[in-house]
Parts: C-alpha cells; sequence; structure tokens
C-alpha cells in the first residue's frame, strides 16, 4: 500500500526554500495537487517554534506567490501541514528529535537544500538515528561537486545511504513546461523530427542570459564562475534535449540512456581548439533600464584581490555523431546581461537554389523560447500580398504562444513538477549519475585548457549583449546570434 509522505526540507531558512521550495508546495496545495496526509517537516539551524518558523513563512510566501490566489483559508490549510525542527547537522544527537517527528507508517523524502559539502554527515546522521526507512527518497541540489573527482564523491557518499532509483537530482531546467515540451515537440510532429539533422540543419544556439548579477551570492560564485554554475548543468541538459536521439520510452532509464549519449559524444575542448571555442567574460559597471549597476568586482563581498572568474561564457561545440557531424551548437549564458531570455534557435540551410529572382535567400528558424513568453516560433517565407509588385517574399512568423494556446492561468515553476515527480516517484524529470559525471569530465577538460592556454576574461558592460568577442566567435563562421 502508498504510504503517506513525510517531505523532509534540510535548509528550510535558506534563500532556496524561502524564493522557491515553499512557493512551489504552496501553489501545489492551492491547486489541490498535494495530498491531504502529506506532512512538510522544515528543518534548519536557527533555534525556532513552529509558531514563529510559520510568521516568518507567510512573510516570505506573500512575497513569492501568485497574489491572485492567495487566501487565509489556503495559508491554515498549508500551515497545518508544516512542523519546524531545529537541528545542527552536524550534531548527531540532534537527528533522535527528527526520528521521534518521523513515523513508520509514512515515507520519508530528504530534500537536501544545503551545501554538497554537508550531504555526508547529514547522510550519516540520518542512517545512525535509524530515519532511512521505508524507501526513503532524498532530492539532491545542484550543484553535485565542483568537478568530476568532486561531484564523484558526493555521488559515492549518497550512495552509500540511498539507492540510485531513489536518488532525485534535480536540474530546475527540466521541471520548465516549455523543456519538457520540447521532447514533445520533437517527438510528437513528424514533419519536425523528420528535419531535424545536418542535413536540413545548419546550426543550433542556445542562450540563456539573465539580467540578475550574483544576487549577493559572491563567496559561492566566485569559487564557481557561469561555466560550472550554468553551463555544466542547465545548458547541458538543453544540449542533450535538442540533440538526443528518440528514447524507446518516456521511462526515466530510455531518457537517460539517450541524453548520455549525446554528453559522451560532444567533442572535447582542449588545448588545441580552446581558443577559438570558448569566449570568457566579466562584467563591469553599467546601466540597465535606468538603473545604475555595479560591475562584478564592486559586488557586495568581493574581496580586494582582482577575481578573474567568468560570468560570461560563449562555446562553440560539436557533438560527433552521424546525426550532428560538423553542426555547431552556439552556447551562451551570462549575467546581467541587457534581456531575461532563454531560448534554442534551430537554425536551418539556406536552399540549395532560390527561384524566385525577387527575394534573396532567408534561411527557415525555429525558435523555442523557454522564458519569457514561453512558445515556440517558426521563421517562414511567404509571398506579401501585392498587385503592384507580383512576387515579394518577406519572413513571416508562425507562433504558438503556450501560455494563451493553453487553459493554464499561469505557468507553473519548475519546482512545482519536480515536487510532484518526486512525490509520485517518477526520475525522468531528473538527472542520472553518469550524466553528471560524464558532464564535469567534458567541462574539466575545458577548464584546464582556457588555465593553460590563459584564455582570459574579457570586460563587458551591465547592461549589455556580453563582450565583443562572443559576437566574432559566431560571425567569423558568417553567421550572427538570434536577436528577439
Ligand atoms: C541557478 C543558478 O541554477 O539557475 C543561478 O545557480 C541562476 O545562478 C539560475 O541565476 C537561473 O535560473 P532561471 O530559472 O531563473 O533561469
Amino acid at each position: 500500500m502508498v504510504k503517506p509522505i513525510d517531505l523532509v526540507i534540510f535548509g528550510a531558512q535558506g534563500d532556496l526554500a524561502g524564493r522557491k521550495l515553499f512557493p512551489a508546495l504552496w501553489h501545489l496545495d492551492s491547486c489541490d495537487l498535494l495530498e491531504d496526509d502529506i506532512r512538510i517537516l522544515a528543518l534548519a539551524r536557527e533555534p525556532a517554534t513552529t509558531e514563529a518558523f510559520l510568521l516568518d513563512l507567510r512573510d516570505s510566501l506573500l512575497k513569492y506567490v501568485d497574489p491572485e490566489r492567495w487566501s487565509e483559508e489556503l495559508w491554515a490549510r498549508f500551515a497545518q501541514r508544516c512542523q519546524y525542527i531545529a537541528i545542527d547537522f552536524s550534531n548527531a544527537a540532534d537527528f533522535e528529535t527528527l526520528r521521534e517527528g518521523l513515523s513508520e507508517q509514512r515515507q520519508p523524502i530528504f530534500y537536501f537544500a544545503t551545501p554538497p559539502s554537508l550531504f555526508e554527515v547529514i547522510c550519516t546522521n540520518l542512517g545512525n538515528a535509524q530515519c532511512l526507512f521505508n524507501e526513503p527518497r532524498v532530492v539532491l541540489e545542484k550543484p553535485i561537486g565542483r568537478d568530476l573527482a568532486s561531484s564523484r564523491e558526493v555521488n559515492e557518499t549518497v550512495a552509500r545511504f540511498f539507492p540510485e532509483r531513489n536518488i532525485y537530482r534535480i536540474d530546475h531546467y527540466l521541471g520548465k513546461e516549455t523543456v519538457q515540451n520540447l521532447l514533445v515537440m520533437r517527438f510528437a510532429n513528424r514533419f519536425i523530427n523528420a528535419q531535424w539533422d545536418s542535413s536540413c540543419i545548419d546550426h543550433v544556439q542556445i542562450t540563456v542570459a539573465e539580467t540578475v548579477g550574483i544576487e549577493g551570492r559572491w563567496s559561492y560564485y566566485d569559487q564557481v564562475g557561469q561555466l560550472r554554475d550554468m553551463v555544466q548543468n542547465h545548458l547541458m541538459q538543453l544540449v542533450c534535449l535538442v540533440a538526443m536521439e528518440p528514447p524507446n520510452t518516456m521511462t526515466a532509464e530510455d531518457i537517460r540512456d539517450e541524453k548520455i549519449k549525446i554528453v559522451r559524444a560532444l567533442r572535447a575542448i582542449d588545448e588545441s581548439n580552446v581558443a577559438e571555442s570558448v569566449v570568457r567574460g566579466q562584467y563591469t559597471a553599467g546601466w540597465r533600464q535606468g538603473q545604475e549597476l555595479l560591475g562584478y568586482q564592486d559586488e557586495p563581498g568581493a574581496g580586494e584581490q582582482a577575481s578573474d572568474t567568468e560570468t560570461f561564457v560563449a562555446v562553440k561545440a560539436y557533438i560527433d555523431n552521424w546525426r550532428w557531424a560538423g553542426v555547431p551548437f552556439y552556447l551562451r549564458t551570462g549575467k546581467r546581461m541587457s534581456d531575461k531570455v532563454t531560448e534554442i534557435v534551430i537554425s536551418y540551410k539556406s536552399l540549395p537554389h532560390n527561384i524566385f529572382s525577387a527575394g534573396e535567400n532567408i534561411p527557415n528558424k525555429l525558435v523555442i523560447r523557454l522564458q519569457p513568453d514561453e512558445g515556440i516560433e517558426m521563421h517562414m517565407v511567404s509571398k506579401l500580398h501585392s498587385l503592384k509588385n507580383r512576387m515579394t517574399l518577406a519572413r513571416q512568423t508562425l507562433q504558438l504562444d503556450f501560455l494563451n494556446s493553453s487553459s493554464m492561468e499561469r505557468i507553473p515553476d519548475a519546482y512545482e513538477r519536480l515536487f510532484l515527480d518526486v512525490i509520485r516517484g517518477d526520475q525522468s524529470l531528473f538527472v542520472g549519475r553518469e550524466e553528471v559525471e560524464e558532464s564535469w569530465r567534458w567541462c574539466d577538460t575545458l577548464i584546464e585548457a582556457w588555465r593553460t592556454q590563459g584564455v582570459e576574461v574579457k570586460g563587458y558592460r551591465a547592461g549589455s549583449n556580453g563582450p565583443t568577442r562572443a559576437e566574432l566567435l559566431i560571425e567569423n563562421d558568417g553567421r550572427s546570434w538570434h536577436e528577439s
């Protein structure tokens, strides 16, 4: 019989829990998607009673949830589920209190919203306090390590306590509705799938541009940089979903099997090709929408010493397999860019011969926008209606707007989907151990190459589109970045 769930959140007073986890759970509850008997055990170090925790939680939810859905009745129901337990994660004795709060009639899900350096001690203490019963699941937040060796350590530690089938590694990009739609678009539409390879596609662009800076996370971010923070996980997942072969079924195993083949087929970027394949940037002071923005090195928390951590990275990658031979994948991501945009652009080849003398040969493009304005645009060529000019061709756009074409009032946050799937025991939108490790292997080679070859960070103005070099990365190949 399916047991009711105890959702145990480690790091319940942290930024992620406040901004993402509790709002996601609240939204699920407000849509009646949380079973009545699910309990939420919020764990953090700060001494507090459940009442005091709930007062803070209420304030924080009011900031982050959809105000139109808020009601005191819903809040009362949600608050009823929550219990706060003050625990020092490295103190074994404190876990006895947690053990008393759990019940053998229920199945625990442990959510580690903490730095990975705490995973080992938390697992050990959970084990010693006999908290690991009833096939417990564990949810791991990124980063899983900072290179291949440390990610293996993290994975091995967790594997001593939980089998892989019960480990849910979050990459919140996989929970975004539009990212899931990418699979549907590719594998439920014959005409798209039939044109999805190097015979039709000239190149692929993936842009994840953010307007935010590092949001007070200097000490974390400066050790990490944009390649580790965004490319190793989110962009890598997008590359996999764009490039993978159709999985046999939609099970987690089949999807992971196909994704891992893509990561393995990524051509290494090493000292022989790093100079022409990678651009690194760091934002300097600038302006956006009338607001003055600090440079990276002046952000709160920055040290005295100059930092060469990249806040922008652009990469030209190749996938060495049959389908994608010779098709460049241009990836770019940066903080403090002019606009927040996440989009994938599939750029088709030009026609072999243009029979319309009145128009240039305009290649098709398929633009998949993940955020904002989630949707798909197909850029096509069509005749402009005109009697005067018999045959004037122009680029026109077919648009599919996901929000307006669905019955949803709002696009749910990725964490809502991911929570539901963990609760239901569906791993297909979570990342497997091998994927994480292979992705680190590729990133490690690249980072080592830029270190030995001295690939410098180039400054770019906050509020701009990144360093000029990133334009050249693609323009030197006779192409240009898509501008929405
Ligand atoms: C996180 C990164 O994983 O993703 C952040 O650590 C980044 O640096 C964030 O800002 C971006 O997520 P989203 O959903 O806003 O694109």
